[in-house]
């Protein structure tokens, strides 16, 4: 249960991209576009690209630091980690464990899987534990490597992703400062509008389904003969089980993602002012996810709040998945655009279909020390 006047406040932030910068200039040469369309069409104008010598772990990890470090908390002194990917370096271990193997302590990790509405989802779910007390500090990261899941050869999706990651501290406190209110949403019958068919099991398309199996191919190469009579019917499934797809790469439907991305970042911005007791007037700053550039224009316009109130970074960095919402938050109190008891608002929407939105009062709630 919520305890009343307890409030989680972001406290500390950091942001870490890779070295390499991909420009429109450089994608110009690998496919057949120009900068003017990618400008046009998206607003962005380069993007960075994780090297062999970066991975989610080592932007995490940066990003971590950076954060904790700003708010003067030590790792061993976190209570919870809670990463926000879909590219984790590991299948089994979370990207959460491997960023705490780097950073010491023995906090609760684990990741949360909700591509690029993950950090925003990770920060209502952050939200609870602190307010209900079962938490006093916690890390939220929101790292993504997608550029590795991108056919560099797909004009329609190569264009668009960037690597990156942004982490914040939050904590407890009574000051009215921190999340005010959260609204989480997905619509999973539209999976396959956004998805990477090689990481799908049985390697699925939106022609066979969501348990595509017709879409499957090859077989395991286990001997049902070899293996006792007892096992025989798990041998026979095993036999059977048809071979993951061999090019995971993502497929995208640009158009219905951007229809249903203006509708849910408007509808939830709107949704969770009203849920935090504000009008739309009282908002300060939004910080939407970072997709396209004209799909935060289209819904300013719905909202009727300015576009100067819209941190855009997506010319920089493309879409960085998960860590799009932290890094333009990072950048926003960088430059000094959020002031203590600003209202803000954070959006996410992206694969899932998903969607979430947070509202937040800025400041670290922390009494000034003498
Ligand atoms: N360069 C030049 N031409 C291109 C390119 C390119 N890079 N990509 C597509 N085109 C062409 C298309 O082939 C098409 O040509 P045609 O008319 O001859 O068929 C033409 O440009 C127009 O294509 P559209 O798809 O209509 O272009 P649109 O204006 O819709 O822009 C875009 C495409 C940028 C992908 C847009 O739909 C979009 O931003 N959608 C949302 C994407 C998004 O947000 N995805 C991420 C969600 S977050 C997550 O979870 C990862």
């Amino acid at each position: 249960m919520t305890i009343p006047g307890r409030h989680a406040a972001i406290t500390g932030w950091g942001m870490a991209v890779p070295e390499a910068i991909l420009s429109n200039a450089d994608l110009e040469r690998m496919v057949e576009t120009s900068d003017e369309w990618i400008v046009s069409r998206t607003g962005i104008r380069e993007r960075r690209i994780a090297g062999p010598d970066e991975s989610s772990t080592s932007l995490s990890l940066a990003a971590a630091r950076e954060a904790l470090d700003r708010a003067g908390v030590s790792p061993t002194d976190i209570d919870l980690i809670i990463c926000s990917t879909c590219t984790g370096d590991q299948l089994l271990v979370s990207q959460a464990s491997l960023l705490q193997a780097e950073l010491g302590g023995t906090a609760g990790a684990f990741d949360l899987g909700a591509a690029c509405s993950g950090f925003v989802y990770a920060l209502s779910v952050a939200s609870q534990f602190i307010e209900n007390g079962a938490a006093t500090r916690i890390l939220v990261v929101g790292v993504d490597t997608l550029t590795r899941y991108i056919d560099f050869t797909d004009r329609s999706t190569c264009v668009l992703f960037g690597d990156g990651a942004g982490a914040v501290v939050l904590e407890a406190t009574t000051a009215d400062r921190g999340l005010l209110a959260s609204v989480l949403g997905a619509d999973g019958t539209r999976w396959d509008s956004l998805y990477v068919p090689g990481w799908s099991y049985p390697a699925a398309s939106p022609d066979a389904g969501v348990n595509g199996a017709a879409a499957a191919g090859g077989e395991a190469e286990f001997a049902v003969a070899t293996m006792a009579p007892a096992i025989a019917p798990a041998a026979a499934a095993i036999e059977q089980r048809p071979a993951l797809a061999a090019n995971p790469a993502m497929l995208m439907n640009g158009g219905e993602v951007f229809k249903f991305a203006v509708k849910v970042l408007a509808e939830s911005a709107a949704q969770v002012v009203e849920k935090a007791g504000l009008s739309l007037e009282d908002v300060d700053v939004v910080v939407p996810h970072q997709a396209n550039v004209r799909i935060i224009d289209a819904a300013s316009r719905r909202l009727g709040i300015a576009m100067d109130r819209f941190v855009v970074n997506v010319d920089r960095y493309g879409n960085t998945s998960a860590a799009s919402v932290p890094m333009a938050l990072y950048e926003a109190a960088e430059d000094g655009r959020l002031n203590d008891g600003d209202n803000v608002v954070c959006v996410g929407f992206g694969a899932g279909l998903s969607w979430a939105a947070v509202a937040l009062r800025w400041g670290a709630g922390r009494e000034p020390s003498s």
